[in-house]
């Protein structure tokens, strides 16, 4: 990973002119900083610090001009915190030296642990770690959602809805409940260099999950999970993810797709330069069966990945089920047209390595150079169900015929 340049600090008698409208870079820098410990927050790891950290919050957003809310080092015990707008600041960092530790009594959260809600130019950037731990294990043993279709989610460890221009950086997200980070009807998204981890075999704690959101760029970055590293729900368009290595866990994902009546179309996907290790999936397009509502999954390129032992390295799933019991009574209405598989090479742990399982058959399907052999003593095959590809340069495994 490149080092990133530290911002600099603006020489002080330094002059911006507009035009005529000239002001000195201390007032263009106007930054309004709090501290959480003058809030009441202690930082013990011990006291709940939800309330103070929440009114700390409060006082920032409320604040005309551009605004930092520093969390000093220290560990903040905290149950679900909600920091909302919209904001009277312009602009509002939220700048994590310490580590947020989720409070584990299950009966307090709703659907999520902290959640960044309704803002405009949020910055959330993390220091000497800047981590936030979800204390997942001792919440695992209850979730029933691998199992069960009709279950109770737990709480998402970092959700972020309904905010414009949003940064996140230098983050690192360990042990969610549930999910570590969810996108859900943002708008304009950047993330880097985040660090997120649970253990291989944690239910259901997908890296970061998106849903709804139009502009995210999620780059630089390690994510190693018991579910998806990244997954792209309904409604999304234009994400662009390079740079992040997966592993362990179940891959990058797009969907599951065709669940509930509703549903968005997905298009402008273009994911790049990824290495998966030990991880189920590399890239996999999956929707289920008997979806309510008709929905296009469109335009998508995948491009430049190394997978070094993926169990199946490249999959469209239109017949997705991970339950035990699922009908089969109708095709999915998933519509998968334009999608693109570039340059992906490494190995598999199963012989099948590449595997398109086409509902109403897709449309314009195209693997280029693709190369990828199996651990074991045979080759590779590929498995293809009205997948109707096109097949450009190399090929290994042979495309279907
Ligand atoms: C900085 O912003 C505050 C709050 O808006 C304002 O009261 C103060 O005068 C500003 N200072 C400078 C140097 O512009
Ligand atoms: C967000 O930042 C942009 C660019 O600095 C600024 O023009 C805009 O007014 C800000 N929006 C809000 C709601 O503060
Ligand atoms: C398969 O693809 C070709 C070329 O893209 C197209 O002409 C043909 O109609 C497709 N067949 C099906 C069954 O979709």
């Amino acid at each position: 990973m490149e080092p990133r340049p530290r911002p600099v600090a603006v020489a002080v008698n330094a002059l911006l002119c507009v035009l005529s409208l000239c002001v000195s870079a201390a007032e263009a820098e106007n930054v309004t900083t709090y501290d959480a410990k003058n809030f009441g927050a202690k930082g013990n790891g011990v006291d709940d610090d939800t309330k103070a950290l929440v009114a700390a919050w409060k006082k920032a957003c409320g604040t005309p001009g551009t605004v930092t809310l520093v969390i000093p080092p220290g560990t903040y015990y905290i149950g679900p915190a909600h920091f909302h707008g919209p904001c009277e600041a312009v602009a509002i960092t939220f700048f994590l030296q310490g580590v947020l530790m989720a409070a584990t009594d299950l009966k307090r959260f709703g659907n999520d642990w902290i959640e960044f809600g309704w803002v405009t130019n949020l910055t959330v950037v993390g220091q000497n770690g800047g981590v936030i731990d979800g204390q997942g294990a001792a919440s695992w043993p209850f979730n029933k959602c691998p199992v069960r279709k009709d279950c109770k989610v737990l709480p998402t460890s970092v959700m972020f809805l309904n905010n414009q221009n949003t940064v996140v950086r230098d983050i690192t997200s360990v042990n969610s409940k549930f999910f570590h980070i969810a996108l859900l009807h943002n708008n304009n998204m950047r993330m880097s260099n985040l660090r997120i981890h649970a253990p291989e075999n944690s239910p259901n704690t997908d890296g970061i999950h998106i849903e709804r959101n139009t502009g995210v760029i999620i780059s630089d970055s390690r994510i190693g999970t018991g579910d998806d590293c990244i997954s792209i729900g309904q409604g999304n368009h234009n994400i662009y993810i390079a740079r992040v290595h997966c592993g362990p866990g179940h891959g990058m994902s797009v969907g599951s797709l065709g669940r509930y009546v509703g549903e968005g179309d997905v298009t402008s996907i273009h994911v790049t330069d990824m290495t998966f290790q030990g991880t189920m999936n590399g890239v996999r397009i999956k929707t289920w069966e008997n979806s309510p509502t008709k929905s296009f999954a469109a335009r998508m390129l995948f491009e430049n990945m190394v997978m070094k032992d993926v169990q199946t390295p490249i999959i469209i799933d239109q017949k997705y089920c991970p339950y035990y019991n699922c009908e089969h009574r109708y095709v999915s209405g998933v519509t998968i047209e334009d999608i693109k598989f570039k340059n992906i090479k490494g190995t598999s742990t199963l012989p099948v390595a590449v595997l398109l399982r086409c509902g109403v058959p897709c449309r314009g399907v195209v693997l280029q150079n693709v190369d990828l052999s199996y651990n074991g003593q045979a080759g590779t095959l590929s498995h293809c169900e009205n997948a109707n590809a096109t097949y450009v340069g190399y090929q290994h495994p042979q495309p279907c015929i």
